[in-house]
């Protein structure tokens, strides 16, 4: 295609796309949701904040109210303020809200079959059906005594190598995916396929937030510029993530092949699935598996991990809150051995601290963009097919604030609980951090699970405070945090002081 006729291109397109919307609305005669005017083109592309987008879908909550609408680039947007609203829609009536976008961006980057791009249709309840299996609540308490044996690893690390806490938390969770999809036991920082997911996760999460793709949705073409076109630099991250995608899936893959054929595969959701194959129990073409099986790693290494450093970074931000837990677990568990599940009913401010550190800093503060199937309307307004709908998930948790606890941004264990001391009953697997209706987190169970173990056996060893410079000095840290899908603290120092020699015994011991 020659390149003058690229204007004309983009010009015929917006024009087709103001009809669409001009013609959507002529359909019902019911207006879209209130927001903000948009220009006839890039509609409301410039109204909003590209890095950190939840900030003014919040703002834009006080203006137009729990439901607004906004265009970009020729495509509607839906964003959900409430989570009555967010329930109402993506819950209840999941057969409309349950599509993603369509676009060329995940095709584009090789990653269309990772579950969470699959448009609502039978591959998608087929993978979500195999997660079931692996995935649910009875499965994920099966591996209990994994999450601790990993919990136990990640303390030696810690006392072996403080500084690289960070590397420890995505092991952590690394070594933890690698068993339960791989049956892998150890796994190494440097070596594939962790190096190649770690990556791919990393680019997938900086180039592929919803106002990003919005761009390369409303203008397909843009995807057949060569990468040494000026601001094609999406083609050169392209080019990386479809060569890192293949080798994150079959290296791992045919490594858990190899071992069955001698017979020394360990019980893993790939070599379970792969056997129902094999006995006939199941028809499904193998792809399957190996798709969900790099999936798992892409959905839950780097939110499992980030969730981890949030907590940390709270812990140094608010001493006391990290004091009061650590006084419950000396007086629930004692000193001389390590928490376990067991414990989990009776550590009450334990779990609230837990609770607050999800609360405060959401790991993904939109979750993903859910997409209706077919029109819709709701609340007197009208809701075309197609449109991309955005839970403002960091906006629901911040209006949990309790009553007596009305500062939303500040960390305060204490608002979850009731007037009498008594823990609310709310627990973490019902929260809006795992999404919604039929597209929810199915790793929850398990992330959840893993998540506790590490925050109560890091409170259990270590006071996490602030470093120290080499005059002694504190380094100041802040609560400021990354961009993107996934939003992690900016790496930041901290000090692992350990609490008592016992534990470490019982550190060691595990080792
Ligand atoms: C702190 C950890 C995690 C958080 C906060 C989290 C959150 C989310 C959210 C918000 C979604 C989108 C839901 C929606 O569209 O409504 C999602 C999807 C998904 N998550 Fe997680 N997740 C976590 C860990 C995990 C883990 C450990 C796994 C796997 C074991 C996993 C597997 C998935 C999959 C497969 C999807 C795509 C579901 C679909 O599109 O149908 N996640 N997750």
């Amino acid at each position: 295609m020659s390149l003058s006729l690229f204007p004309y291109i983009l010009a015929a397109i917006a024009l087709l796309l103001m009809y669409r919307w001009s013609f959507s609305k002529k359909l019902t005669g019911l207006p879209l949701p209130p927001g903000p005017q948009s220009l006839p083109f890039l509609g409301n592309v410039g109204d909003i904040d590209i890095a950190r987008p939840w900030r003014t879908y919040s703002e834009w909550k006080k203006k137009y109210g729990p439901i607004v609408s906004c265009r970009l680039i020729g495509q509607t947007v839906v964003i959900i303020n409430s989570e009555i609203i967010a329930r109402q829609l993506l819950d209840q009536r999941s057969a409309i809200y349950s599509d993603r976008p369509a676009g060329p961006v995940p095709k584009l980057f090789g990653i269309d079959f990772i579950t969470a791009f699959l448009p609502y249709g039978d591959t998608l309840r087929l993978h979500r059906r195999l997660f079931h299996q692996a995935l649910r609540p009875d499965a994920a308490d099966s591996y209990r005594d994994l999450y601790l044996d990993k919990a136990r690893q990640l303390l030696s690390n810690l006392l072996d190598s403080p500084k690289a806490f960070e590397k420890h938390l995505f092991l952590y969770t690394a070594s933890i995916i690698m068993s339960v999809t791989y049956g892998h036991d150890k796994v190494c920082w440097d070596a594939p396929p962790i190096k190649s997911v770690a990556e791919l996760v990393e680019l997938i999460n900086v180039g592929l937030p919803p106002e990003r793709s919005a761009i390369l949705t409303a203008f397909p073409i843009l995807t057949r510029l060569p990468a040494w076109f000026p601001g094609a630099s999406f083609q050169r991250i392209a080019q990386r993530t479809r060569r890192l995608a293949l080798e994150s899936m079959d290296e791992p893959f045919e490594y858990v092949k190899r071992n069955m054929v001698t017979g020394n595969a360990p019980k893993s959701l790939v070599s379970d699935l792969l056997t129902e194959l094999d006995e006939g129990k199941e028809a499904f073409p193998e792809q399957a598996v190996k798709h969900i099986a790099l999936t798992v790693f892409v959905a839950g290494f780097d939110t499992s991990s980030s969730t981890l450093s949030s907590f940390i970074l709270a812990m140094v931000l608010h001493p006391e809150a990290q004091r009061l837990a650590q006084h419950e677990i000396d007086a629930i568990v004692g000193v001389d051995r390590l928490p376990d599940f067991y414990d989990r009913p009776s550590l009450k401010y334990v779990e609230a601290v837990f609770r607050e550190t999800i609360r405060w800093h959401v790991v993904a503060p939109l979750g993903l963009p859910h997409a209706t199937s077919s029109d819709d309307v709701f609340g007197g307004y009208f809701i075309p097919k197609g449109s991309l709908i955005l839970p403002n998930i960091c906006r629901l948790f911040r209006d949990m604030s309790r009553e007596g606890h009305d500062d939303p941004d500040a960390f305060k264990p204490e608002r979850h609980f009731a007037g009498d001391g008594t823990l609310l009953p709310d627990t973490i697997a019902a929260k809006p951090m795992w999404g919604f209706g039929r597209r929810g987190c199915p790793g929850r169970f398990i992330a959840e699970a893993a998540l506790w173990s590490a925050v109560v056996h890091l409170l259990a060893a270590f006071r996490m405070t602030k470093a120290k410079d080499e005059a002694g000095k504190e380094i100041e840290v802040k609560e400021e945090f990354t961009t993107g899908v996934v939003c992690r603290p900016i790496p930041f120092q901290c000090s692992f002081v350990l609490r008592s020699t016992d534990r470490e015994k019982a550190i060691r011991l595990s080792d």
